[in-house]
């Protein structure tokens, strides 16, 4: 079966993941240590083991808590470059990398510290991994849309680093509507912009993310399928949605790989993709969750073709550059 090593080298785009989820355990072990942060677990593998989830709400709980070591300008880098790196061994040559400020700030951390780290990857990503890196914020949708303002106005100094804005954290009873005035405003000033939406929340949220914040992708959106005047809608559009098959297996949005819909949103006509999400923590960067999706579901090398050329299509880098890549 030659399917799999078309997967593994075939050249991808990264549309959906979360820097702060890519921190390996180990690293955050090293980090923990260099800068004399305690952590409420004793070893690296008993961190690993607190790695089972039930839905989202039980991973971000974590996934905060793993964010907790990050304080210095070389902490964001050297996070960065470790998923960049890993990137670049599974054939990915592009990756826009969602990144939040408010899990830093909140502890102290400048946003431009946080800000810089990144970018200095992303930088050093062109030059020695021949991978072009950018980076879309994303406000927090627990917190206040006041707060999420904040934020902006924080991270506008440097707003020549990073292209978009997103919306994450946790999902139910926390709709996009609620952040219609700081979209809007970003919106005003040029970013592109999109959120998490139908990943557990249902098709409604998916609604709003498109006609309230005009969001131009859906991140996860899986739950789409249960709406065909929805489906229609991401067809019609060519709303590409940002699905994460690991994710959605780990945080229990699906029974098993077999039963996911990436098949039958493809089918659909929807510009699907295929990414990591948060790969530290779900256990597989790119190339797994092909692999291990293509495994389960049995989809075909030409939806291999479509999945990889829906990336780059799908991707903010400009009209020209798309034309070289599908
Ligand atoms: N933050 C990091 N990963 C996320 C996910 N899968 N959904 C919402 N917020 C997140
Ligand atoms: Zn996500």
């Amino acid at each position: 079966d030659r399917l799999p090593a078309l997967l593994r080298a075939m050249p991808k785009a990264e549309l959906h993941m979360h820097i702060e989820g890519s921190l390996e355990p180990e690293l955050i072990f090293a980090l923990a240590q260099r800068n004399a942060v305690s952590l409420p677990y004793a070893s690296v593998e008993e961190l690993r083991r607190a790695y089972a989830f039930t839905n989202l709400q039980s991973f971000l709980d974590i996934y905060y808590a793993g964010a907790s070591v990050l304080l210095k300008e070389q902490d964001f880098y050297d996070m960065a470059w470790a998923y960049l790196e890993r990137a670049a061994a599974d054939n990915v040559i592009h990756c826009e990398m969602f990144f939040d400020p408010q899990t830093h700030t909140a502890r102290g951390v400048d946003v431009k510290v946080v800000i810089d780290g990144l970018h200095r990857a992303c930088v050093d990503a062109k030059s020695k991994l021949g991978v072009s890196a950018a980076l879309i914020l994303c406000f927090l949708r627990h917190l206040s849309e006041q707060e999420a303002f904040e934020t902006l106005e924080q991270a506008l100094p440097y707003r020549d680093k990073f292209i978009g804005i997103g919306l994450d954290s946790s999902e139910v009873g926390h709709p996009p509507e609620k952040f219609a005035k700081v979209f809007a405003r970003c919106r005003e000033l040029g970013f592109h912009l999109v959120a998490h939406a139908g990943e557990e929340g249902p098709p409604a949220y998916v609604w709003s993310a498109l006609d309230v914040l005009k969001v131009e992708r859906i991140d996860h959106g899986v739950q789409s399928s249960k709406d065909a005047a929805l489906m229609k809608r991401l067809a019609q559009d060519k709303i590409p949605l940002t699905v994460c098959p690991l994710s959605n297996l780990k945080l229990c949005v699906f029974p098993d790989l077999s039963n996911h819909n990436l098949g039958a949103l493809l089918d659909a006509g929807l510009v699907a993709t295929v990414n990591s999400d948060d790969p530290a923590y779900f256990g597989g960067y790119m190339n797994e969750n092909f692999t291990q999706t293509f495994a389960a579901t049995g989809l075909s090398a030409q939806q291999a073709w479509q999945l990889a050329a829906n990336s780059f299509n799908g991707s903010f880098i400009d009209a020209s550059a798309k034309k070289a890549y599908v």
